[in-house]
């Protein structure tokens, strides 16, 4: 029996190992704005609103921002002004990055 399991996981190991690492690229954008929107929901919504216009104690329109990729995931990293650094609550490099993709998804 241990044998025979010990054979099964191999198979799988090889399985896993054989398979393709390319991802095609606009399904992985499309997965991370979908982590992205709850992320939002979760940590920016009490101020920014779900469509990204509330504007609590001094919050940018979101769907009006004009700022570059790389400013905005400044901001969400750091936080500016009222807007605290985002980084501890959202935990890796990848979910600031599927917010940031979400976010900049509301723009017009
Ligand atoms: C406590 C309230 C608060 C929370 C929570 C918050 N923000 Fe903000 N956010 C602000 C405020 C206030 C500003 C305006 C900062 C300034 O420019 O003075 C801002 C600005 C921004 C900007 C810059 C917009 C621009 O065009 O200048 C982005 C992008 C942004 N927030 C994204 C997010 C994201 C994404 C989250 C969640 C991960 C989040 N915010 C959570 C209050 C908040």
């Amino acid at each position: 029996m241990v044998l025979k399991k010990s054979v099964l996981f191999l198979g799988l190991v090889a399985q896993a190992c054989s398979s393709s690492p390319e991802i095609n690229k606009q399904d992985s954008v499309e997965n991370s704005v979908a982590t992205g929107k709850n992320l939002y929901t979760l940590n920016c919504s009490s101020c920014h609103g779900a469509d990204g216009k509330l504007g609590l104690s001094g919050a940018k329109d979101l769907t009006q921002s004009v700022l570059s990729d790389k400013q905005r995931l400044d901001i969400i990293t750091n936080g500016k002004n009222a807007m605290p650094s985002m980084k501890e609550a959202l935990g890796s490099t990848q979910n600031i990055q599927s917010v940031a993709d979400y976010v900049k998804s509301l723009k017009k």
